[in-house]
């Protein structure tokens, strides 16, 4: 008798297959911005069969780790607008919102990508989410003086403030990760929350949200705009 096994794949073989897809949209030649974490890392190995001109990178990481591949790191003071980022997420809601930040290069992402014609977000379905910051803590990046001040203000907005101990941006500041924050209306709480002073930069993608979401499941990987 035969037995057929239905085996799910891993999320790291999710991960390897959304960076394969998101390779093939990135064009020859191109200034590509590129993001950080576990996903993007799939990608980065998957780069050197593109002919870049060169990337820029979202993290200290990612510089390394391209550079290590032979591939042309680049100042984005020196490129002008880029075609293209791309980069992973740790959660996105259907309107293609997002929160990043897991890794800590939050700010330096947003930069690359606020500087890009177009974002492409990579995930595997653990990140889709109905709301976010309910699985996961919204990330905030903050000036080393004003940590204790901005905790304060996020308790005030109702939400639970953790300081990420021993963990120094690129930039050398501070991530407050908060628990518990109201993300109904993503919008408004990015905005509201980046008006703290001494807040740097929020994890909340929303204004500024991603394009492109390539989503991978055990069905493929779908392409959502
Ligand atoms: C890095 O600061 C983050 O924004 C990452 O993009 C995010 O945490 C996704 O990382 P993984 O691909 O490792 O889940």
């Amino acid at each position: 008798m035969k037995t057929t096994m239905n085996t799910q794949p891993t999320q790291q073989q999710l991960k390897q297959a959304v960076a394969e897809k998101a390779l093939t949209m990135i064009e020859q030649g191109m200034i590509l911005g590129v993001g950080t974490g576990s996903t993007v890392n799939c990608l980065i190995d998957l780069l050197p069969k593109v002919n870049l001109k060169g990337a820029v990178a979202s993290s200290k990481v990612t510089e390394d780790k391209l550079k290590a591949l032979g591939i042309e790191v680049m100042d984005l003071n020196q490129t002008g607008e880029l075609d293209l980022y791309i980069d992973g997420a740790d959660e996105v809601n259907e309107n293609l919102q997002l929160i990043k930040g897991g890794g800590g290069a939050l700010t330096r992402e947003k930069i690359v990508a606020a500087a890009s014609k177009q974002f492409i977000c990579m995930v595997d379905e653990s990140k889709w989410v109905k709301q976010l910051g309910v699985g996961f803590p919204l990330p905030i990046e903050v000036l080393p003086q004003a940590r204790s001040y901005v905790a304060r203000e996020l308790v005030k907005m109702g939400g639970e403030p953790v300081y990420r101990e021993g963990f120094v941006t690129d930039y050398g500041n501070l991530i407050l990760d908060v628990y518990d924050l109201d993300i109904t209306d993503p919008v408004a709480i990015e905005s509201r929350v980046n008006n703290i002073v001494g807040v740097v930069c929020n994890g909340i993608f929303a204004k500024q949200k991603a394009d492109i979401l390539l989503l991978a499941n055990a069905d493929g990987v779908k392409m959502l705009k």
